[in-house]
């Protein structure tokens, strides 16, 4: 007999099950020849024995492989590997070695700027509003995705199901909106989309005709500024202070131009962290009713508050259709939980469907079931409790570090919600200098080309809430060290030197 407890290897720490990983192992050897045609295998029971597993896991490897051809099974006789084996060369379409193109064969024009270098898992990085997904209920979620796997069995959801979303998460939200933020949606003024960009870019789809003028605030979200260019939009900046949007400067605009779209990230503006004042919110549905435009509210980080409750979005008072209201679970969850949501009149809602279907014939059915029972829970609403406690703690800290560490590069205010603050770097600092500093120094941070104001001024929008307060202090030192490699500051100790 083959010396199978050294030819088969186990791990039970690996993410995939033992039965896959013998059925692959198995297979790995026959393909090698280790394993002749024609060779009768151990019995389950013998197997299991040899290589101190359940016979259940040996016994389904066989299936498995039983399936896919490279073994035959008998009743009450050991397993026999197939005479006639699957086809396992592929034939090549042309002679000589692989050849893997590194360009594209022909030209094409990229229609977004290339974004920032994606910092490798080796490299530490200082985001800019993310949540510490290892504070979130993911045991939770994976146990409900799991038992969504059962309910799906049902030949109801086999098959292709409403691009509109679950109708459970849509019930589930309805509540939850109405709970949380005084939305008053029906399911029928839910739509369900894999993160909140998506909604973004779906609407703008629908309801943007090239030429338009669309309304952002001077210092913007790229990516959607972005989408609107796409649509043919013309983009008008109104200005931005610590209320949030000037209402003045949108009126201002309305007079000069046909206004058909404010865009809006009220809670908290994007990227500077102001909240839009109640009164500003009243003003701004108003000017929408005088000049008849559409308000697009990206609300993609009303779950954290951290002074006082948060101001209603401008969707719990829109009595006119007026307002599109996009949230997201990035923020509340985690940004690999792709889930997002459009609130919107139910004449909107059936128009994205089948806009959606032509990239995504419909959201991740078995992802909005799991989400949806984590709804039923209550387990998001008690997550939330707990992460704005963490991220309270971490705000202070940080903004403690900033000012005994980088005041004199960095001038910040402290947010009253969301997940980062926003600061603004000495006049004359080359950022991109400092940037590629920290870099050398294994340290990524945004280089601010997204958030260059109308000054020309460079900011940083720093995330606070993803790492612990002593993983921030240890990348803020990095950044300390870059900062004072490139603009010493005399008297001013690496918070290494000044803890010695
Ligand atoms: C202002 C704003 N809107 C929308 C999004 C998109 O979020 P997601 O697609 O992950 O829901 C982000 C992401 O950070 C954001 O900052």
């Amino acid at each position: 007999m083959l010396p199978y407890q050294t030819l088969l290897t186990l791990d039970r720490r690996a993410p995939t099950t033992l039965a896959q990983q013998l059925s692959t192992a198995l297979m790995s050897l026959i393909q090698q020849g280790i394993i002749p045609a024609g060779t009768r295998l151990p019995g389950a029971r013998t197997l299991a024995a040899l290589l101190h597993v359940h016979r259940q896991t040996v016994a389904g490897a066989f299936e498995e492989l039983a399936a896919q051809g490279w073994l035959e099974l008998r009743p009450a006789r050991a397993p026999v590997v197939s005479q006639q084996l699957p086809e396992v060369h592929a034939q090549p379409l042309a002679s000589g070695p692989p050849h893997v193109a590194h360009r594209a064969g022909f030209a094409f024009r990229a229609r977004s700027a290339a974004a920032e270098p994606w910092p490798t898992p080796s490299t530490q990085w200082l985001d800019d509003g993310s949540p510490d997904s290892r504070l979130a209920p993911l045991a939770a979620l994976a146990r409900n995705y799991r038992r969504a796997t059962h309910h799906l069995l049902h030949p109801t959801y086999l098959g292709y199901t409403d691009p509109n979303g679950s109708r459970r998460l849509r019930q589930q939200l309805s509540q939850y909106l109405r709970a949380t933020r005084g939305v008053p949606a029906d399911p029928e003024h839910i739509f369900t989309t894999r993160g909140s960009i998506m909604g973004l870019y779906l609407l703008a789809q629908l309801v943007l005709e090239p030429g338009d003028t669309v309304v952002v605030a001077d210092y913007g979200y790229r990516s959607v500024e972005t989408i609107f260019g796409q649509c043919g939009a013309q983009l008008q900046r109104a200005g931005l202070d610590e209320q949030g949007v000037v209402v003045d400067d949108v009126a201002a605009l309305c007079q000069r131009h046909r206004v058909r779209l404010l865009y809006l990230t009220p809670h908290h503006h994007y990227p500077t962290t102001v909240t839009l004042s109640a009164a500003r919110r009243m003003q701004l549905l108003h000017l929408a009713e005088v000049h008849d435009f559409i308000i697009l509210e990206d609300d993609y980080d009303f779950d954290y508050h951290y002074e006082s409750s948060p101001i209603l979005p401008l969707a719990s008072a829109d009595r006119q259709g007026r307002v599109l209201y996009v949230g997201s679970l990035s923020k509340a969850l985690s940004p690999a939980v792709r889930l997002g949501y459009v609130v919107a009149p139910p004449d909107i809602i059936a128009a994205l469907g089948p806009l959606r279907r032509l990239v995504d014939r419909q959201g991740d059915a078995l992802l909005e079931e799991a989400v949806a029972e984590l709804l039923a829970e209550g387990e998001l609403t008690r997550h939330l409790k707990r992460a704005r406690q963490h991220y309270q703690q971490r705000r202070d800290a940080c903004c403690q570090l900033l000012r005994t560490e980088l005041s004199a590069w960095l001038s910040f205010s402290v947010p009253a919600g969301g997940l980062a603050i926003w600061g603004c770097w000495r006049a004359d600092i080359d950022l991109p200098l400092v940037v590629a500093h920290g870099r050398r120094l294994g340290l990524a941070f945004s280089d601010g080309m997204r958030h260059q104001g109308p000054t020309g001024a460079w900011g940083l929008r720093l995330g606070f809430a993803s790492l612990t307060v002593e993983e921030m202090r240890q990348r803020m030192e990095v950044l300390k060290q870059a900062l004072q490699a490139c603009y010493p500051v005399a008297g001013t100790a690496s918070m290494a030197e000044a803890l010695i």
